[in-house]
């Protein structure tokens, strides 16, 4: 059942690339800065207006920062376990970028892959043609291809970068964006990233495999093993239903299985701050330390009142920041595949002794939850109180009749934009109608969760988690013009059509 279209309602995409060839390069298109014939772009704002929120962030002689970065085929080693995948630079997770706030990045991709690619800069407010979206703000970059990504990067935190082509972030394609606060209030002695990942490249189907099967099942028939059932003893009340619809093989923290964990080393009393991020494709993880409690001090890159907890779980391309005051021992940091079977595991130790069995399973796994609904914005990022201009619903569906995933009735192909203007607040109203939960992400933007009273001061965030059958507001400030993706971070729900954009008009 699709909602008609009326005359003066926006063009789907699948409209206009069909108005596209008809008038060849005819369609004047403002916010085209793809140079690719036969390919149109929503209508929206000029690229001037894009250079111009640059020009807003840019301060006159910020620094610029290098970085090189060759994705490529590579082999690695999992626990004696010699896997060849494609990363960035030879190394699961890529290196890591870091820079401050205020500065510019200038990021060299090399296209070493077979096939075209990209870089999506998950979470940082910038310039939309860097932001990677193939054929929305950039052609990809074919096998062989160079491209030089530029911008400022405007705001500190923990943020991500990945491929926005096809499946390919179900390889090694990932690594982390760090951006310091030059004036970070500190807090802690010591920091470590922690990367988690699912992961089947090489020891188990290809992600092109595991799509297929998704494609040949539809919907949440169990099948294989690799389906769960709804409410079967592997549901996760934290996620309202089933953790996902792909057992894999093996689950890393920081490129390693649980066989062969990663040590944190630090000293007893030391206040360790874990920068956390969820890289996988079809995984959400709780976290928990063995001995410890976690103070949450930042959602997805951004500060909230501090609030602690003995857990928490992070959906696909989410990120938390915790500080966690240390302990004399050897610790399990355990990531437990939520809602599926397995996980994965570091050790943090600041003392001698044994370390914790791959399958450690801490107290805390089990003790008090992080709740979306207790955090609050820090004062210095919660957005000014106002109505919003505008709201859109944004309705998520699919995973009963066939293998779509849709917003608004709609596959990505064939998605009607979602058109805001410059200035506006914005409130998505994302309704979730399906039996999975969806981490939906925006790019380009941080929303604020609003409270259930409607009284706004929820986090800041980009990625959000939407239970089944459940419903969350997010208001955004529109002072990003471009056209930016909003879809499921779930790897395989996005590239079966969950997906679309927010597009500025002028
Ligand atoms: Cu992290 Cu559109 O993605
Ligand atoms: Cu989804």
């Amino acid at each position: 059942m699709k909602p008609a279209i009326v005359p003066t309602a926006p063009l789907s995409r699948r409209q206009l690339l069909a108005a596209a060839t008809v008038t060849a390069a005819g369609l004047a298109v403002g916010a085209c800065t793809s140079k690719q014939p036969g390919r149109a772009h929503v209508v929206g704002p000029s690229a001037s207006a894009v250079g111009q929120a640059e020009a807003r962030r840019r301060r006159p002689g910020a620094p610029v920062r290098e970085v090189s970065l060759t994705a490529a085929p590579v082999t690695i080693d999992l626990a004696g376990r010699t896997v060849t995948t494609w990363a960035y630079n030879g190394t699961v997770p890529g290196p890591a970028v870091r820079l401050r706030a205020g500065e510019v990045l200038r990021a060299r991709l090399d296209n070493r892959l077979g096939e075209p690619t990209t870089i999506h800069w998950h979470g940082v407010a910038l310039r939309n043609d860097m932001d990677g979206a193939p054929d929305m703000t950039q052609p990809p970059v074919g096998p062989g291809g160079l491209f030089t990504y530029e911008f400022t990067v405007p705001d500190p935190g923990t943020y991500w970068f990945h491929p926005h082509v096809g499946l390919q972030l179900d390889r090694g394609l990932y690594g982390p964006l760090l951006v310091d606060d030059p004036a970070e209030p500190g807090g802690y002695d010591q920091e470590q990233v922690v990367v988690l990942d699912d992961w089947t490249d090489g020891i188990g189907p290809s992600p092109q495999q595991l799509q297929a099967r998704l494609a040949a099942q539809g919907g949440m028939m169990s099948q294989d093993g690799m389906m769960m059932g709804q409410g079967g003893p592997d549901a996760s009340p934290a996620l309202g239903g089933v953790g996902g619809q792909i057992d894999y093989p093996a689950y890393l923290l920081n490129g390693r299985p649980p066989t062969d964990p990663p040590t944190i080393r630090a000293r007893p009393g030391q206040r360790l701050r874990l920068r956390v991020i969820n890289a996988a494709a079809e995984t959400a993880f709780r976290l928990a330390l063995g001995g410890h409690r976690l103070t949450v001090t930042h959602s997805d890159g951004l500060p909230v009142a501090a609030v602690t907890v003995d857990t928490l779980v992070l959906g696909m391309g989410e990120r938390y920041d915790a500080v966690i005051t240390l302990d004399d021992g050897a610790f399990p940091l355990v990531a437990l595949a939520e809602g599926k079977q397995g996980q994965a595991l570091g050790v943090v130790r600041t003392a001698g002794g044994a370390r914790p069995a791959a399958s450690a399973r801490p107290a805390e796994l089990d003790g008090r939850l992080l709740a979306l609904g207790e955090l609050r914005a820090d004062p210095q990022v919660a957005l000014p109180a106002r109505r919003p201009d505008r709201t859109h619903q944004v309705v998520l569906s699919g995973g009963m009749m066939d293998a779509r995933w849709t917003i608004n009735g709609r596959t990505f192909d064939d998605a009607i934009p979602l058109q805001v203007r410059q200035g506006e607040r914005v409130r998505l109203v994302v309704a979730n109608q399906s039996m999975m939960f969806h981490p939906v992400h925006l790019h380009g933007h941080s929303f604020q969760v609003q409270s259930r009273a409607g009284s706004g001061a929820g986090p800041r965030k980009d990625t959000v988690i939407v239970r089944p059958m459940k419903q969350l507001a997010v208001d955004l400030a529109a002072s990003n013009p471009g056209q930016w993706m909003l879809h499921c971070h779930n790897l395989y729900h996005q590239q079966a059509g969950m997906m679309t954009t927010l597009s500025y008009v002028t």
